[in-house]
Parts: structure tokens; sequence; C-alpha cells
């Protein structure tokens, strides 16, 4: 088994669709943290934080984490806020690579400016709310990575292309 390609960054920078990307071209499996949490749970992450809490759902982060501390050939796009535990870096760095998609608060809110399912992004000042919270996290994604990818100024295709190269496919 191969290591992990495990995707990090903010929300809306682009992890899901380059996971999804990578997995079909490499044909490994591919799993998005908040994907299975939903699909677990049978609720939306909206949902999940609205009737359970924020602390239930980094709760199952965890546990998934935990199962991603092997190996297994998996490409794994992680929550933006996955990075918040130590716990969870120290697994998804055991079994995986773990490449930071880094992208501006600006290219952030224009990815998301029709999205509303990210529920510490809810009301309104979404770009002060996205601002904020990256101030917040940009170190922590900056230490956990073992790559970073400047995508502000990327699409797709561009992203993908960055991620053969520095992975050396
Ligand atoms: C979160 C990011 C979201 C999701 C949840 C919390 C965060 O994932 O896990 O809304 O704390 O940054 P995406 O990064 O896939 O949007």
């Amino acid at each position: 088994m191969k290591k992990n390609i495990v995707l990090i960054g903010f929300m809306g920078s682009g992890k899901t669709s380059a996971g999804i990307r990578l997995s079909k071209s490499l044909k490994r499996e591919f799993i998005d943290t908040d994907d299975f949490i939903e699909k677990r749970e049978g609720m939306t992450i909206n949902e999940i934080f609205e009737e359970k809490g924020e602390p239930y759902f980094r709760n199952i982060e965890k546990e998934l984490c935990r199962r991603f501390a092997e190996p297994k050939s998996k490409i794994i796009a992680t929550g933006g806020g996955i990075i918040k535990d130590d716990e969870n870096v120290a697994n998804l760095r055991k079994g995986g690579v773990i490449i930071y998609l880094r992208s501006t608060p600006e290219r952030i809110a224009y990815n998301l400016r029709f999205d509303n399912s990210r529920p510490l992004l809810a009301g309104d000042n979404k770009q002060e709310k996205i601002a904020a919270l990256m101030a917040e996290r940009k170190e922590l994604y900056e230490r956990c990575a073992d790559i970073t990818i400047d995508v502000s100024n990327m699409n797709l295709d561009e992203t993908l292309k960055k991620i053969y190269e520095v992975l050396g496919l």
C-alpha cells in the first residue's frame, strides 16, 4: 500500500474537486471527510452543527483520522477545520503525505459566493468571517503541510498539474 494523499486547506479551496480528479486519474479510493460524516449521520453538516453541535462533529472527524493513520493508497479530502486537532494531524501524517491547497480570503469568498453549506460562515459578512478564521488558522495549515501549493490563481487543471509535479507523478 502506498501513502495516502491528504488534501488540507480552508473551506472552498478546492480540496474535494481536486481529490475527485486525483482519485479518478490515479485509480485510487477517494474519501471526503465531510461527505463521509454526512452519510454516516444521515444529516447535512449544517444540521449536525445545529442539532448536535460542533464538538460532536469534531469527534467524528477525530475518529475518522484514526483510521487514516495507516497508508492505504487513499485520496483524502479533509474538512477545513481538521487540522485544529494535533492528534488528527499526527494520524494524517502517519499514513499520508499532506498537501495544503493555500488560497486567499478573496478567492475563497468568490468560490463560496453562492454556498450556504458552511455553518461557520453563515449569515452576513462572509468575507470578513473567512478572513478572521483564515488568520487564526493560517500558521496551522502551513505547519501541518508536507507540501504547500498556492492555488489562489489556479484553476482545477492547473492545480492538478502542480500536484502531479510536486508528487513526481
Ligand atoms: C469546516 C470546514 C468544512 C466542514 C465544516 C467545518 C471548518 O469543510 O468540515 O463546515 O471548520 O473549516 P470544507 O473545508 O470541506 O468546506
